[in-house]
């Protein structure tokens, strides 16, 4: 026991040649991953706010929900916008939205509105496919917009958690092969893992409040840059560097 703690440690000029291709091939295509995962992002979420480019409003609307991104909003902007018998009422209608689409206001101003222009098509009898806008509960679920819903963000949390930590124990387990300070090191294995779990959990937070869209984008990078300098690093010492062994 006591030798072998003394026995120095493994680095990457203790591996054969072909490990080190395995790790550079394997380290490589993660690294191909992520920029396509980066992408992927890109497009999932960009111009949600309607300007391009992603944006943190893009990530609020993604995780919050937006009052300005309402299928009631959308369609009184658009294309429902000639039902009103008076053009003024578009603006009361987006105002309530605004202000949270609650049943007070609803039953005050919104509701004469709709019963006089838009209920001879939207009711369910007429037209079943159409949004029902005959009542309180079914106007409101076009006035909202939850983001993404719990079931949604549960089921991207357990594949991220899976996957995310299998592919940060072997790029770690790689990066442990390198010559550098050993408090570094055990610094550097948790920070990406610590990033992911942050990510994830201002995911839900951001569906509450929605500032902490800067906590998911912060912590979604300093995963990717602890885990790109973990790449960087140990390609690097693979092939480059010959050192002294040290402990660690
Ligand atoms: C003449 C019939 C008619 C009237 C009146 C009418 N609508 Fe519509 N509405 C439609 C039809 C048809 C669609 C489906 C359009 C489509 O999917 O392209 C629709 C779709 C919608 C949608 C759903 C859009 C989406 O996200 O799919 C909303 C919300 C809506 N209307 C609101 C209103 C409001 C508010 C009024 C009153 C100002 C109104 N409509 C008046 C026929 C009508």
């Amino acid at each position: 026991m006591y030798e072998d703690r003394r026995r120095p440690y493994a680095r990457f000029k203790d591996i054969s040649v072909s490990e080190r291709i395995l790790n550079t091939v394997f380290l490589l295509t993660i690294g191909l991953g992520y920029l396509m995962a980066l992408a992927n992002l890109y497009y999932t979420h960009t111009g949600l706010d309607g300007k391009p480019g992603l944006s943190i409003e893009d990530v609020v609307i993604s995780y919050h929900g937006s009052n300005n991104q309402t299928r009631l909003g959308a369609a009184i902007n658009g294309i429902m916008k000639s039902n009103l018998t008076y053009p003024g009422d578009k603006d009361v209608i987006l105002q309530w939205i605004k202000n949270g689409a609650d049943e007070p206001e609803y039953n005050e101003k919104i509701a004469p509105i709709l019963n006089r222009d838009c209920v001879k098509c939207h009711t369910p009898d007429i037209n079943p496919a159409l949004p029902d806008l005959t009542h309180y509960a079914t106007v409101s679920e076009v006035a909202h917009s939850g983001g993404e819903s719990i079931p949604t963000l549960v089921r991207v949390s357990h594949i991220h958690l899976f996957g995310i930590a299998f592919i940060l124990f072997f790029i770690g387990k790689i990066f442990l092969l390198c010559d550098i300070n050993v408090y570094v090191k055990r610094v550097a294995v948790v920070v990406p893992f610590a990033a992911m779990l942050l990510d994830i959990l201002s995911w839900f937070i951001t569906k509450e409040i929605s500032s902490f869209a800067y906590v998911v984008v912060y912590s979604g990078a300093l995963m990717g840059l602890s885990m790109g300098l973990q790449i960087l690093l140990s390609i690097y010492q693979m092939w480059f560097y010959s050192g002294e062994k040290t402990d660690g």
